[in-house]
Formats: C-alpha cells, structure tokens, sequence
C-alpha cells in the first residue's frame, strides 16, 4: 500500500492499549514507525515490557519499541493495577518478551521522527497520560507545527471522570503534559468517555474475539473478561467501555464517528477538580477551538472492525 500513515503509538498498556497496539499492527493502512512507552496503568518496566509481550503475540517483533518516561511531569505516578490487574495485562498468560527495547528515550525518538519525517506527516496516537507528548513539546517546541495530528484517548465531559467525579484516567495522572498538549496548537482529535461508554465489551464482541480461535483472538477475549469487570461492577451495565482502539479505528474507519469542534482546557491546580477537560462544547466562550471532540460511535461496526483486523494473526 503505497499511501500509509506514519504514526507513533504512546501507551502504557493495559489491555485496551493492548487491542489498540493490535488493530494498529494488522492493519496495513498505518506504518507504525514506534511505540512508545509512558507510566500509566501500571508503572513504567511494566508498560514496556507488556508493549514488547503484545508484538510478539502477534508476531511483529521487529517493532521499534522506547522506553519513556517513568512518571508525570510535575505530580507523583498514580496508576490503575486495581482495573488492569498487577501486570497491567491480567487475564491472558503471555511468556515474558524476548524482544529488544530500542536505546534511545521514547521523547527523543518523538522528537527525531518529528523532525526527521516529511512535515506534517507523523500522527501521535496516544493511549496513555501526555507524558511523553508533554516532556517532547517541552524540550523541542519546534515540533509542534510540524506534526500531522494527535489523536488521544482521554478526558469526559457528559460522562463525568473515572477516577474522580471531574476526571479522567489519562488526563488525571498527568494533568500539566495535557494542558501544554492541548495548548501546542496540534490538530486534535479526543476520544474522551463520553463515545467510549459507548463502546461496550458485550459478551456477544467478546465471544467473536474468541471464535476466531488464534492466540491473539483467545488472548483478546481473556483480557476483556477480565478488564470489563471493573466497569461492569462500577457501572451496573453489561461490558466495559472499551477505551483505546477508539484511537486507532478513527484512522481507519473516522466515518464510524461523530464529533465537533470545540476548546477544550485542562485543569491544573484545583485539588477538586484538577484532570477535568473543560470543554466548550456549547461555544458558551469565544476561546480558540483545539480539539474535535468525539461523542458518538457505531459500536457495532468498531467490534465488527476489531474482529475482522485481528483475524489476520495467527
Ligand atoms: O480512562 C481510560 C484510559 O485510562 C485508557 O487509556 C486506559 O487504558 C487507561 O490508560
Ligand atoms: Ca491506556
């Protein structure tokens, strides 16, 4: 396929980070050029090596895999081992990876690739807290302009927070690399809770994902079993909302979602509120529009498109 998009995956998997890393790596649309590592659900050994232990289910051991950063900008590491499990990936036994991290720090290679490529040509997936977006647009702003779109899983308007009434997870954990994030003036496209409680793990998507019999489609399964369990718990629903491979089907199939143009801030500094992405969705403020926010998905199609990719590995 001679027209791929180049994008660099940022995530601190976590098993929707982990189905997110899948539908990437099967789909020949996208030309993975890296994937980056940042502390989030789990800390910083783990995210890594659980990246390298999903490129080999698959398979893609050549996957350029970095190393980034280990904790917030400014606040201290709060992760989520009670919705992911110790390892970040509970519910599917996967050998440890055998695979090699590349030497260079996942905010340098940001920045090289950045610089490096075509303008304008890079798309920053992100999965995780801003972390590593954040420290890169710190150290070389002059990527800013030069990079194609960010497209993140993170924040909630309708939907509240995760993590406290106001929050969510990503953005919560590293409130400061999201404000300067927001305020870099990349095209952004947000994934925020409010489309992903959209997308549920039924049981019904979950037994597609294992009727496809492979070790990924067995694996994929196991960490839905598992990883639903909180929200279904939480949110008195069937499934779990399943977050991240919302990043990765907007590339491929954008016309499955609905969203518009708003500004979004975030919160720093209040001990109440700080995380919350104040978005203006109703224009009630004449503050520059940053982001497309999305609200609406046809989940259907998006379980249909996850099944349908990861079927391509054994
Ligand atoms: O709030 C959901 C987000 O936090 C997802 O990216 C999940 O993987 C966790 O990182
Ligand atoms: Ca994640």
């Amino acid at each position: 396929m001679t027209n791929r998009r180049d994008i660099i995956i940022d995530t601190d998997p976590g098993q929707d980070d982990a189905i997110a890393i899948l539908l990437a790596l099967a789909s020949s649309e996208l030309n993975v050029l890296g994937i980056c590592a940042v502390a989030g659900n789990v800390p910083l050994p783990l995210t890594h090596s659980n990246i390298r232990k999903v490129c080999e289910l698959a398979q893609k051991q050549h996957t350029k895999v970095y190393v980034g950063c280990e904790k917030p900008m400014k606040r201290n590491l709060f992760t989520a081992e009670y919705v992911h499990g110790e390892t970040g990936l509970n519910g599917a036994q996967l050998p440890e990876p055998t695979m090699a991290l590349q030497d260079q720090h996942a905010v340098d290679f940001i920045i090289e690739t950045v610089l490096a490529q075509p303008d304008q040509s890079v798309t920053l997936c992100t999965l995780g807290p801003l972390t590593n977006i954040g420290q890169a647009l710190t150290k070389a702003p002059q990527i800013a302009p030069r990079i194609k779109q960010i497209v993140m899983m993170g924040g909630g308007l309708f939907e509240g927070g995760n993590v406290t009434p106001a929050a969510e997870f990503n953005v919560y954990v590293d409130p400061d690399a999201a404000s300067i994030t927001f305020n870099a003036g990349i095209p952004m496209v947000v994934m925020p809770l409010d489309v992903t409680h959209k997308a549920l793990t039924t049981s019904a998507r979950i037994e597609a994902l294992r009727s496809l019999g492979t070790k990924v489609g067995v694996a994929a399964a196991e960490w839905l079993d598992f990883f639903e369990r909180f929200d279904e718990e939480k949110y008195g629903i069937e499934g779990g909302p399943l977050h991240d491979p919302n990043v990765i089907a907007y590339l491929l199939k954008p016309e499955l979602y609905k969203g518009r143009h708003i500004n979004v801030e975030i919160e720093t500094d209040s001990p109440l509120t700080v995380g919350m992405t104040v978005a203006d969705y109703w224009h009630v403020t004449d503050k520059p529009k940053n982001a497309v926010w999305i609200t609406d998905v046809n989940a259907d199609s998006f379980f249909e498109l996850i099944t349908e990719r990861l079927a391509v590995f054994k």
